[in-house]
C-alpha cells in the first residue's frame, strides 16, 4: 500500500463557485478513488485562498467585515465540494492562523533567497500577478481576462532570486522529475522559466493590508501567491510535523492550465529553497468555456454550478464534466450538449440497460455464483495513471454500450419465451458479471450511481425501485 498525496488549487473566494471550479474537484477526486481502489492510502487537500486586494475589494464594495466575508465565501465552495460527493481529507483555509504561521515560517527559511529592491511596473489585481513590460505591450495595458487596465506600480518589494533555482527546475521539468502533464505545455513553461525574472513577493501594507504580514517586517504584506502556494505543505504541517514527512511529495497537484506557471516555476523554487523535494505530477486542466468563449460576469455568460446539478443530479454532473470535457483541452458548456449527454447516453445506454438486465433477472430468478472481482483492467488503468480521464471513461462507456449490443443480439427474452433456462442462466450471468466489472472501473467517475448498481446486483435481484436517470426531474 502506498501513501498518495493529492492536490487541488484552492480557489480566491471573491464570488460564488463556478462550473470551472469544478475541473479540478472533479479530477482529482476521480483520481482520488481510482488509487484507493488499488488500495493505496489517500491524503486529498482542498481548500479556499482568501488573502489579497480583490477579496478585501469585493468586501468593502458589500460593506461587511473582510473576515465575515470570507468566511460565508469559503463555506460555499465548502457546500460545492460536498455536494459533488468529492473524497477529500483536509480543507485549508489560507486566513487559518495555523497556516499563516508556517508561511511565516517559510518565508523565514527562504531569507537566503529574498532581497528587498524598488518594483516600478504593472500588476493585474484580477489575476492577482505582476505583468511584464512584454505583456503589458502585447495587450496595450489592459487585462485580456479581467478586462480591466493593468495598476502602475512603484513600490519597494521582497523578491525571491528565481534566478538560484532555474537550472535545477529546468532539469526537473526536462527529466521528469516533476512532470507537467499535458506534454505539450511544457514546452510553454521551458520557455516562460528562460524569460522569468525575479519574483516580487510581498507587497507595502499601505498597497495592502488583507494578507500574511513579512515576518520582522512590519510595513510589508506576502504576496497572495507566495501564501497560497504554501497551503499545500502547511496543510500538512509543515515544517515539523510527522505527517509532513509521511505525505511530501506531493504525487498529483491538480491546477487549471490558467495557473500553472505559478505551479511550475514560483512553487518549484520555494521547494527547491526549502530543500524540499519536487512534486510528482502537475497536472493541468484545460477550461470549462460557454458558448465557445471564457466565462466572464461581464460577459454574463457564467453558468451556476448549482442550477447545473439542480437539473439532473449529481451523477449526471460528473458524467458531463468528466467525459464531455476533455482532461486536458478546453471544452465547452451548453445546456444542448448536457441535455443530450444525460437523456442519450446516461438515461439510454446505462440507465435502461441496468433496468433490463434486473427486471429480466428478476423475472427468471438468476441469482449470480459466488466469484471473484475480476479488478480493473491494463487498458483502464493504464489511462488512469497517465491521466486521461475523459479517454478512461470513454474506454468504460465501450463496455456498457458493447453490452447493450449484447443484450440485442443474444436476446435473452427469447431464450425465456422458449424455455432455453439453461443457455438463458449462461447469458444472464455473463451479462451481469461484465456489467459489474464495468461498473467498478465507473465508480471514480459516478460513485453514486455506481453504488446504486452494485446494489441491485448484489443478491437477489430486483430492479431499482425508481429509474437511475428519471427521464423528467
Ligand atoms: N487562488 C488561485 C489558486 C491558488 S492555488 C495555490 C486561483 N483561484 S481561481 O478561483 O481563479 O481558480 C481556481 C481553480 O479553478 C484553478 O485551477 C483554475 O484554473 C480553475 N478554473 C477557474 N475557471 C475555470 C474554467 N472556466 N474552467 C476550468 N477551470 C477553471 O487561481
Amino acid at each position: 500500500m502506498n501513501k498518495i498525496y493529492i492536490t487541488t488549487a484552492i480557489p480566491y473566494v471573491n464570488g460564488n463557485p463556478h462550473i470551472g471550479h469544478a475541473m479540478d474537484y472533479c479530477l482529482a477526486d476521480c483520481y482520488a478513488r481510482y488509487q484507493r481502489a488499488k488500495g493505496n492510502e489517500i491524503r486529498f487537500q482542498v481548500g479556499t485562498d482568501e488573502h489579497g486586494n480583490k477579496i478585501a475589494q469585493k468586501a468593502k464594495d458589500l460593506s461587511i467585515s473582510v473576515d465575515k466575508y470570507v468566511e460565508e465565501n469559503s463555506n460555499k465552495f465548502k457546500d460545492f465540494i460536498t455536494k459533488l460527493n468529492i473524497s477529500y481529507t483536509d480543507f485549508i483555509r489560507t486566513t487559518d492562523l495555523e497556516h499563516e504561521k508556517r508561511a511565516q515560517e517559510i518565508w523565514r527559511r527562504l531569507s537566503d533567497h529574498i532581497y528587498k529592491a524598488k518594483y516600478e511596473g504593472w500588476y493585474c489585481t484580477g489575476c492577482e500577478r505582476y505583468i511584464t513590460k512584454k505583456e503589458y505591450d502585447e495587450n496595450n495595458g489592459v487585462c485580456p481576462d479581467h478586462q480591466k487596465p493593468y495598476e502602475k506600480l512603484e513600490e519597494e518589494n521582497y523578491y525571491l532570486r528565481i534566478s538560484d533555482f532555474k537550472d535545477r527546475i529546468r532539469d526537473a521539468i526536462l527529466t521528469n522529475e516533476m512532470e507537467i502533464l499535458p506534454d505539450f505545455r511544457k514546452k510553454e513553461i521551458l520557455k516562460l522559466l528562460e524569460e522569468s525574472p525575479d519574483v516580487s513577493i510581498s507587497r507595502p501594507i499601505s498597497q495592502l493590508s488583507w494578507g500574511v504580514p513579512v515576518p520582522d517586517d512590519s510595513s510589508q504584506v506576502m504576496y497572495v501567491w507566495l501564501d497560497a502556494l504554501s497551503n499545500y505543505i502547511t496543510v500538512l504541517g509543515f515544517p515539523d510535523t510527522l505527517d509532513f514527512k509521511e505525505w511530501w511529495p506531493a504525487d498529483a497537484q491538480f491546477v487549471g492550465k490558467d495557473i500553472l506557471r505559478f505551479h511550475a516555476i514560483i512553487w518549484p523554487a520555494m521547494l527547491i529553497g526549502l530543500g524540499l523535494p519536487l512534486p510528482k505530477t502537475l497536472v493541468s486542466h484545460g477550461m470549462v468555456l460557454c458558448d465557445g468563449q471564457k466565462m466572464s460576469k461581464s460577459i454574463g455568460n457564467v453558468i451556476d454550478p448549482i442550477e447545473v446539478l439542480g437539473k439532473y443530479g449529481l451523477d449526471a454532473f460528473r458524467y458531463y464534466f468528466l467525459r464531455h470535457v476533455d482532461t486536458f483541452a478546453d471544452s465547452d458548456f451548453t445546456w444542448e450538449k448536457y441535455d443530450d449527454a444525460y437523456n442519450n447516453e446516461l438515461a439510454n445506454d446505462l440507465g435502461n440497460l441496468v433496468q433490463r438486465l434486473a427486471t429480466l433477472a428478476e423475472k427468471n430468478h438468476i441469482l449470480l455464483d459466488e466469484r471473484d472481482k475480476a479488478g480493473l483492467s491494463d487498458e483502464y488503468c493504464g489511462l488512469m495513471d497517465k491521466f486521461e480521464f475523459s479517454k478512461a471513461f470513454d474506454y468504460v462507456w465501450d463496455k456498457i454500450q458493447n453490452l447493450n449490443k449484447r443484450i440485442d443480439e443474444e436476446k435473452p427474452w427469447s431464450l425465456a419465451k422458449n424455455g432455453e433456462i439453461e443457455k438463458l442462466e449462461r447469458c444472464m450471468k455473463s451479462l451481469i458479471n461484465s456489467l459489474v466489472d464495468a461498473v467498478y472501473e465507473l465508480m471514480p467517475f459516478l460513485p453514486n450511481a455506481s453504488e446504486k448498481i452494485i446494489d441491485v446486483f448484489s443478491g437477489e435481484i430486483h430492479p431499482p425501485k425508481t429509474p437511475l436517470f428519471p427521464k423528467e426531474r
